[in-house]
């Protein structure tokens, strides 16, 4: 038999299994150690309140009871109907997909996950993609539990000869009887291997015991600093590449240099983010053209529809040059102070950067002097001119 028609029917028998025997499971499977409570303790401790978990699979949902008291939202996945009503059942309120750990598509959706007693169905060549689906689903930082259930390696090389003269496509750790007709069980070196790869770091390890089995328990994180600094490497590249280019389109759409330069930034501000959320675009240049586009489209817009409300009041507010304003110095005074009360209320830091740009100081010249990357430059000066900007239009 080919071995991945073999897995998918091996899949799809899981996924019927846990269908049929879905309203006895919680009844028949051991209760929730005192390790897994303490791993999603720390799990749920590390989200805010209000915060979201994601459980997948959740098969029936046990752990949402606890997720949920702790003022935690979760919402749940797994490939079996059976088990998803089971969870529905027990809190209708609760967000539920039907999908395989294999095809999960969250993008930082949450501020943790939990995989928890499901590794076992995961053939090896997935164990890479499953690991990149959790690790996607989260935000940068956050954390990731799962188990991975462990026997004896003897049972292990045994059950393989056993496999393998019987026909079947198995591959080294596989096991053709165990979980009613797979189970898969990775050494702790090769489960080590695939988290390096993913840039998953162990903050946290524990074992937990069953009847003929054990659970290793593993919290990892997608190292924050580590993709802070890739997303910045790659931003600040970018930045280095187009950032002129880039200008010039915006100062020919725009006609304002100073617009033209707000824009430029909350372009890369976008980047950085959608790098930071892992998904970094394929054509950066192209993209970033695209963003700056309908950026600049946005403002134009914007500009039009506030210079008809000014002259269909009359008011002289708007400083461009089409509304004739009746008395420009008390204006002035006005918008003086207003963007004094403005500054005031921004952190000292935003307050410098300000000052700085406002200077005439390009954003790298701002990072030096204020001791942070250009990336994290950008963002502050964005934050801050939308800021000032609310303040000043409230
Ligand atoms: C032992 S139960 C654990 C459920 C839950 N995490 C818990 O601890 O109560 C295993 C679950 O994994 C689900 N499952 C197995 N393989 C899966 C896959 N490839 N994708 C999604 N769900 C899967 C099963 O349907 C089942 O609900």
């Amino acid at each position: 038999m080919e071995r991945q028609a073999w897995l998918d029917e091996r899949r799809s028998w899981a996924e019927h299994w846990y269908t049929a025997n879905a309203p006895t499971l919680d009844e028949q499977f051991p209760p929730i150690t005192p390790t897994h409570q303490s791993f999603l303790a720390r799990v749920i401790d590390s989200v805010p309140v209000g915060g979201a978990i994601l459980d997948a699979p959740c098969g029936t949902g046990r752990y949402f009871d606890a997720i949920l008291a702790a003022g935690r939202n979760v919402v749940g996945a797994d490939q079996s109907a059976g088990m998803l009503d089971q969870a529905r059942t027990r809190h209708p309120e609760v967000t539920l997909r039907r999908t395989r750990l294999q095809e999960l598509r969250f993008e930082a959706a949450f501020d943790a996950a939990i995989c928890v007693d499901a590794m076992e169905y995961v053939p090896p060549e997935d164990w890479p993609t499953v690991l990149a689906n959790l690790r996607r689903a989260v935000r940068p930082g956050g954390l990731l539990y799962l188990t991975v259930e462990q026997i004896d390696r003897s049972e292990v090389d045994r059950a393989y000869a056993e496999a393998v003269a019987a026909g079947l496509p198995v591959v080294m750790g596989e096991h053709h009887r165990r979980g009613g007709g797979y189970h898969h069980y990775p050494t702790r070196d090769q489960v080590a291997a695939w988290l390096a790869e993913e840039q998953l770091e162990v903050v946290a390890e524990g074992h937990s015991h069953g009847s003929n089995y054990a659970y290793l328990h593993l919290l990892v994180r997608a190292d924050r600093a580590q993709g802070e600094a890739l997303a910045d490497e790659g931003v600040t590249a970018a930045w280095r590449a187009h950032e002129k280019e880039l200008y010039s389109f915006l100062v020919r759409s725009t006609r304002d240099p100073q617009a033209a330069e707000d824009l430029l930034q909350e372009a890369f501000l976008r980047l950085t983010r959608e790098v930071l959320a892992g998904r970094p675009p394929r054509h950066v240049r192209s993209w970033l053209y695209r963003a700056a586009r309908n950026l600049a489209i946005d403002r134009s817009r914007r500009l039009g529809s506030e210079l008809r409300c000014m002259k269909g009041v009359g008011r002289g507010r708007y400083t461009g040059t089409a509304v004739e304003q009746p008395d420009a110095t008390y204006l002035d005074r006005e918008a003086t102070d207003e963007l004094v009360a403005a500054l005031r209320e921004l952190t000292p830091g935003s307050r410098r950067a300000i000052l700085l740009a406002a200077e005439g100081l390009r954003g790298k010249e701002i990072a030096t002097i204020i001791g942070r990357s250009e990336a994290a430059t950008r963002a502050l000066l964005f934050r801050a001119r939308v800021q000032s900007r609310q303040r000043i239009a409230a």
